[in-house]
């Protein structure tokens, strides 16, 4: 048991809670995640087809730090029995990693599945469960198939039905073994990053139509893959299904801005929550109607946020089993001001609410480059704890993992940074659990090992390893970071002074 002196010392002064000891509750589970396109290379073996960041990367070498590509990444394709053994000496309950769907589906279509991918795929759940470790596994960490990009990607509605006939073929290979499954990565990158400042993948800039196209059909498709679930396999299996969701915490800059700030909020956790969690369903009101006001001033009959059909809506009301959260970051936020101008969101501003976006001065920078995108994550550690508040007072006391969390530097064995990033947001989720009443019940460390961080191709590191890709053995060798979160598991709490 750990204690925390200063509050040892105010309980003995009368204040009314005594001992506050920093302890998980029973069964708490650790993790650590990764993604298909940023740890496994081999984008080439045998049958697997193309993905919208194999050809992004080969085609617009440029959008990315040093022209980095996931051609070889971590070498997890070849190498996946040493990332298990890594997953086992860090005490990990569970591991975190996605199906490649074109590796999967070669063609993006349920007609044909690659022996090559079920086997490496089979392989690694099995490896991972004789140890012990639970797989959880997501469908779409954002590498589409090509072939489906060309018929329109996330902006074509048909892509729910081949999202769910993609989870149906997912379920059926390992639905026997794998218990926790998410649907789709952070669809707010998917849609509002991709197509706002189209440095992803797949490098299409649309603004008016793109993101809202993209948004409705994520929701489409995360429900149909549920209910898919749902009606074929959950009696069977019994395992659980979300959606992980990145979410930036946005507060009031001054005291006057706390309408923009709940604005932004809706803007982003409200856009891809309120349809899935809230009692009504459909888009957030005030969103909805803001967009709606937003498109008649830009010349358009209809909102380019597209409607739901009332079916729609009962479709994809309820499509949870718990609330998955990807957390990093937050922002404040305010009006701005007459001729102040706006840059597009997520990196900068939120131009449909006209509202300005920044920092606070005492939110520390991370390690980050400062060449990279990964100068984005600001530090403030309370923003996971309100940010969890705020899905709770509007969508009920959910069960809630965060799925992932994370700091990134420039490499070496001592990341202090990192430990102490991790150290302040657990503890910030304990007070989630003990005063906020959270139930909260999977922490997932981003990330395992170093690995290709998007357009900071290898510049930026997350990992609990440290990955040499200088080496055709991809090394992995243990930061001081994976032997501090290993003592978190191994006493189920925080060793705070
Ligand atoms: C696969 O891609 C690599 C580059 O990453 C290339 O050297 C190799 O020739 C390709 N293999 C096949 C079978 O196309
Ligand atoms: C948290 O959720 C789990 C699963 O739904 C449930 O069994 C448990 O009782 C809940 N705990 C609290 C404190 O509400």
């Amino acid at each position: 048991m750990v204690w925390y002196q200063p509050l040892v010392f105010s309980a003995l002064l009368g204040v009314s809670w005594c001992t506050e000891d920093w302890t998980f509750p029973p069964g708490f589970k650790f993790g650590a995640a990764s993604s298909s396109y940023q740890v496994e290379g081999a984008w080439n073996v045998s049958d697997k087809g193309e993905s919208i960041w194999d050809r992004f990367t080969h085609t617009r070498p440029e959008k990315i730090l040093n022209g980095d590509n996931g051609d070889v990444a971590c070498d997890s394709y070849h190498l996946w029995q040493e990332d298990i053994d890594n997953i086992a000496d860090l005490g990990l309950h569970y591991y975190r990693f996605s199906i490649s769907w074109p590796r999967l589906l070669p063609t993006g279509f349920a007609n044909k599945i690659s022996e090559d991918g079920a086997r490496y795929y089979n392989n690694l759940i099995d490896g991972l469960l004789e140890k012990g470790i639970e797989p959880m596994v997501s469908l779409y960490h954002w590498d589409l198939p090509q072939t489906l990009q060309d018929l329109g990607g996330w902006t074509n509605p048909l892509i729910a039905d081949w999202f769910a006939d993609y989870a149906r073929v997912a379920y059926s290979l390992f639905g026997d073994r794998v218990k926790m499954w998410l649907t789709i990565n952070e669809p707010m990158i998917v849609c509002d990053s991709a197509y706002n400042t189209a440095i992803i993948a797949p490098g299409i800039l649309n603004s008016d139509h793109g993101a809202f196209l993209c948004n409705k059909h994520v929701l489409l498709a995360h429900a149909k893959a549920y209910r898919v679930y749902e009606e074929e396999f959950r009696a069977q299996y019994q395992g659980e299904i979300s959606i992980a969701n990145q979410l930036i915490w946005y507060e009031a800059w001054t005291e006057d801005d706390e309408d923009i700030a709940e604005l932004a909020v809706q803007y982003i956790a409200g856009r891809y929550s309120h349809a899935i969690y809230s009692e009504e369903g459909g888009w957030p009101p005030a969103i909805e109607k803001i967009i709606d006001e937003n498109s008649k001033k830009k010349g358009y009959a209809t909102s380019l946020l597209p409607a739901f059909t009332q079916e729609e809506i009962e479709l994809i009301k309820g499509t949870y089993d718990y609330y998955a959260m990807n957390y990093y970051t937050s922002r404040v936020v305010r009006a701005a001001r007459e001729g102040e101008q706006l840059i597009a969101f997520p990196i900068g501003d939120i131009p449909d609410l006209n509202a300005v976006v920044g920092v606070r001065p005492e939110w520390p920078a991370s390690d980050a480059s400062p060449e990279s995108s990964a100068t984005f994550f600001y530090i403030y550690p309370e923003g996971i704890r309100r940010q969890l508040v705020w899905l709770k007072n509007n969508y009920g006391n959910l069960k809630f993992a965060i799925t992932e969390n994370g700091a990134p530097d420039v490499g070496g064995l001592n990341d202090q940074g990192r430990i102490d990033y991790y150290q302040k947001h657990l503890k910030q989720l304990l007070l989630a659990i003990k005063e906020d009443g959270i139930n909260l019940t999977h922490f997932t460390a981003w990330t395992l090992m170093d690995n290709f961080e998007w357009t900071d191709g290898y510049r930026s590191k997350f990992g609990l390893y440290e990955v040499d890709f200088n080496d055709p053995l991809r090394t992995r060798t243990p930061r001081n970071s994976a032997r501090f979160y290993a003592n978190i598991i191994k006493n189920n709490a925080l060793d705070v002074e």
